[in-house]
């Protein structure tokens, strides 16, 4: 007996390291591997609908979710830079159309280019995105959907009772927001546990005080980071936060959304993700949640996309590449943005499958003023992100005003090289 027990756990060993082997190199020629940020209401389902159209086309390939959660990419895109740099990319990732692609990634000679995804169908996506992807005459990425961050959501009960009319002007959100106070409401709700979600909202001030050309001029030196415009947007800015939730900074994005689907706070501004965060808990739009445009910024669509490209050294570039492809379909982008509460980019995707607030933001899109979002990539670099990221976090806390200009001042003066 003693004798044969050493043969017998040989056997089994070798038997083992057989299967662990063979299953190996099975999945790691049948994997693709997907990074992203979604992980919250919504933005998870709609990427779970176009796995599952990926899924059925491609029943052999493992698809591996390596989604790092935080809105934004708080920490995905840290998680990400450390496998770029160590050589380990994802199949594919998620990243914004714009500055943060072609800044952090295409410049740097990490992405390859994609321009065959898009022949034959160039024209089905708008120009201005197209522009945004290219870099010396190539495409590096496929834009999976077209956001729009500056929405405002409000808790339609919450108005209604207290009889209050949505507000379509700054002066007219402190005159409402002084109402909802006056009856222990805390006005709007913010989750900058990622402090983006602040950001954001600053973007919006900005808009309403600048316009859109002034605010277009900040990311290109026209316009002064130390106008009279940008102080008085900082001042109003600090002004919001009076209105604000105390446990703001405890909460992430999706958190404070719930607080005005529970109408606990009567407003957040936020991408419109947050529709996708309703719709995913079974909400209503115009029913229990209504939108309006962030005061001040109507005829402003300020615009972000999300897309995935080919890092080079992708272990299974021809999964990713299957990916890609279906990022840039009808079929994908129909399956993907009505869940996450996004339009396609693609211009002839199915309208009736939009809900009543996408088929507004498709209308929008095609009559508003364009403009960048800074806090998603697509207005200026990440490391000048990353600065007003910074002037925001004492913003908030220290709420100085002459402070946090000459941060954004100096910002702007580093990364515009003035
Ligand atoms: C944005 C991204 C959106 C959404 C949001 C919250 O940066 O573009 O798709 O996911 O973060 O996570």
């Amino acid at each position: 007996m003693k004798k044969v027990l050493p043969v017998f756990s040989l056997t089994a060993v070798l038997a083992v390291v057989l299967i662990a082997l063979t299953s190996c190199g099975k999945t790691a020629e049948n994997k693709l591997e997907i990074f992203t940020w979604w992980t919250a209401g919504g933005e998870a389902d709609g990427l779970q609908a176009m796995v599952q159209v990926f899924s059925n086309e491609n029943p052999g390939i493992e698809f591996v979710n390596a989604a790092v959660a935080g809105g934004a990419g708080q920490n995905a895109k840290a998680v990400l830079a450390t496998r770029m740099q160590g050589g380990n990319p994802p199949d594919s990732f998620q990243v914004h159309a714009g500055h943060e692609l072609i800044d952090s990634w295409v410049v740097a000679g990490k992405m390859e280019p994609i321009d065959f995804i898009f022949t034959n169908q160039m024209d089905k996506f708008p120009k201005g995105v197209l522009d945004i992807i290219s870099y010396k005459g190539h495409i590096f990425s496929v834009p999976v959907d077209i956001h729009r961050a500056n929405v405002m959501w409000y808790n339609k009960k919450v108005f209604a009772e207290n009889k209050l009319k949505v507000p379509a002007t700054w002066d007219e959100f402190f005159a409402v927001a002084d109402k909802l106070k006056a009856k222990g409401i805390a006005p709007l709700a913010i989750g900058d546990n990622g402090i983006w979600a602040s950001t954001m909202v600053f973007e919006t001030v900005l808009i309403a005080k600048l316009g859109p050309d002034g605010y277009r001029g900040l990311w290109t030196g026209q316009t002064a980071w130390d106008s009279d415009g940008v102080k008085d947007a900082i001042k109003t800015f600090v002004k919001v936060l009076g209105y604000i939730n105390d446990n703001h900074n405890a909460l992430s994005w999706d958190q404070a959304a719930q607080l005005v689907a529970d109408g606990k706070c009567a407003m957040t501004i936020m991408g419109d993700w947050a529709e996708g965060y309703f719709t995913s808990k079974g909400l209503k739009p115009n029913v229990d949640y209504g939108w309006a445009i962030a005061p001040g910024n109507k005829g402003s669509y300020e615009m972000l996309s999300d897309s995935f490209g080919l890092p080079i050294g992708a272990a299974h570039r021809a999964n990713a590449i299957k990916w890609l492809q279906l990022c840039a379909s009808k079929e994908g982008q129909e399956a993907f943005n009505p869940k996450k509460g996004s339009i396609s980019s693609r211009n002839d995707c199915n309208r009736s499958l939009f809900d009543i607030y996408l088929q507004s933001a498709m209308d929008d899109f095609n009559k508003d003023n364009i403009l960048p979002s800074l806090a998603h990539g697509a207005a200026a670099s990440e490391s000048w992100l990353t600065m007003c990221n910074d002037v925001m976090t004492l913003l908030v806390t220290d709420k100085d005003v002459e402070k946090a200009d000459a941060g954004f001042v100096d910002a702007a003066k580093k990364s515009l090289k003035m």
